[in-house]
C-alpha cells in the first residue's frame, strides 16, 4: 500500500476520535477548522496528493475524496445533533422551570444581645407587677451623687470614675440608682420599677472592664417593706433569670451609701453542682449589690421616711451575658464584629 493511504487512514481515526468526544458547537467548529478548513488535514492531504505519479493518484485520490464527503457528512450531523439537544434542554428547564426554587442567601438582621437580655428581664419584672421606667444617661450630679447619700468628697465617690461634662455638674450616670431618684420624686405609692439602660465609668478597659456597660435596677416602695421581701423578691427574679426553680441565694453585708443595711446576694451557681470554671468553684455567683433604702434617700426625695420604706437592687446585664453565653471579653458588646453579633 503506497504510503498516503495509511495517512488519509490515521487522518480518519483522528477525525472520528476528535468527533466523538465533542459535546459543544464551539468544539465542533474547532474540529472543522482542524480538518476542513484550508489550512486544515484534508487540504494538506490533498496538496500531498498533488505530488503524487498518476498511478498513485489513481489509488489514493478516490480514498481521500471518500474521506472529505464523511468528514463533512458526518460533522454536519453532529452539528444537527447537538442542536436538537440544545432545544431540548431548553424546552426541558422552560417545562421544569420553579419559581419557588430561587432563594436569595438572606442576610437577617437580629436583636442586639443587650436588647435581648433586656426584654426578658423586664418580661421578668412585668411578670412580678413591676413597670419598666427610663432616666437619662446625662444626669446632674443631683441624681447620680448627692440624692443617693453619696456627698461632694465622700470616698464612695472615688469608686465611680466619672465622666464629667465640660457643662459644670453635668456628667454621664455611673449607675441606673440615679434612675430612682427620678422615681421617687413622683411619691406614687406603693412603687413598683424596674430601670434598666446605659451606665459609664471612666476607666481603663481589659477584658472584663468597659466604659461602658449597662445595668437594671429594681426599687419597690411601700409601707413596711423589710429585708425578707427583698430576697424573696431577688430570689424569684433570679430564678426566672436562670429559669432555675430551685435557685438559692445569699446574703453577704456590704456597703452603698443609698442603702442601710447594704448587702451583696450572690446566688447558687446555675450552672453547675460541683464548682465550675464560671463560680470558680465556689458554687456561687456574686451577682448584685442590694439593700433598704436609706431614710437619707426618701428624704431627699420629699418621703416621710417613718410611713415608708423600701429595697433596691442592682446588676450588670454584660456579666449576666457573659456568663450565660460563655463570653470572655465584655469589650465585644460594643464591638462592630458581625460574627460575634449573629450568634444571638
Ligand atoms: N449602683 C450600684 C453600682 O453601680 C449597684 C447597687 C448597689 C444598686 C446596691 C442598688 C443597691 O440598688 O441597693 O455598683
Amino acid at each position: 500500500m503506497i504510503p498516503i493511504i495509511a495517512e488519509i487512514e490515521q487522518v480518519k481515526q483522528s477525525f472520528i476520535a476528535a468527533l466523538d468526544s465533542a459535546t459543544t458547537g464551539k468544539e465542533l467548529d474547532e474540529i472543522r477548522n482542524a480538518f476542513m478548513s484550508r489550512q486544515g488535514e484534508i487540504a494538506r492531504l490533498m496538496a500531498l496528493l498533488k505530488t503524487l505519479s498518476l498511478e498513485e493518484k489513481r489509488q489514493a485520490g478516490p480514498v481521500l475524496h471518500e474521506l472529505r464527503a464523511y468528514a463533512e457528512a458526518a460533522l454536519d450531523k453532529k452539528y444537527q445533533q447537538n442542536e436538537q439537544a440544545g432545544l431540548q434542554a431548553l424546552a426541558c428547564r422552560e417545562q421544569s422551570f420553579d419559581v419557588t426554587a430561587l432563594r436569595y442567601h438572606d442576610k437577617r438582621g437580629s436583636l442586639h444581645i443587650y436588647s435581648q437580655i433586656i426584654e426578658k428581664l423586664e418580661d421578668i419584672f412585668i411578670s412580678m407587677g413591676y413597670t419598666v421606667v427610663e432616666g437619662p444617661e446625662v444626669e446632674t450630679e443631683f441624681y447620680n451623687f448627692d440624692a443617693l447619700n453619696i456627698p461632694k468628697n465622700h470616698p464612695a465617690r472615688d469608686a465611680h470614675d466619672t465622666f464629667w461634662l465640660t457643662i459644670p455638674s453635668l456628667l454621664l450616670r455611673t449607675h441606673t440608682s440615679a434612675v430612682q431618684i427620678h422615681t421617687l420624686e413622683k411619691r406614687e405609692f406603693p412603687l413598683a420599677i424596674c430601670a434598666p439602660g446605659r451606665v459609664y465609668r471612666n476607666e481603663a478597659t481589659d477584658a472584663s472592664h468597659n466604659f461602658m456597660f449597662t445595668q437594671i435596677e429594681g426599687l419597690f416602695i411601700d409601707k413596711n417593706v423589710s429585708m425578707a421581701n427583698l430576697i424573696a423578691t431577688v430570689q424569684t427574679f433570679l430564678q426566672a433569670v436562670f429559669e432555675k426553680k430551685d435557685l438559692k441565694v445569699r446574703a453577704r453585708p456590704s456597703y452603698f451609701p443609698f442603702v442601710e443595711p447594704g448587702i451583696e446576694i450572690d446566688c447558687s451557681c446555675p450552672f453547675c453542682i460541683a464548682g465550675c470554671s464560671i463560680c470558680k468553684k465556689t458554687k456561687w455567683i456574686e451577682l448584685m449589690g442590694a439593700g433598704l433604702v436609706h431614710p437619707n434617700v426618701l428624704k431627699s426625695c420629699g418621703i416621710d421616711e417613718q410611713v415608708y420604706s423600701g429595697f433596691a437592687f442592682g446588676l450588670g446585664i454584660d456579666r449576666l451575658a457573659m456568663m450565660k453565653y460563655g463570653i470572655n471579653d465584655i469589650r465585644l458588646f460594643q464591638s462592630p464584629k458581625i460574627g460575634f453579633l449573629e450568634q444571638f
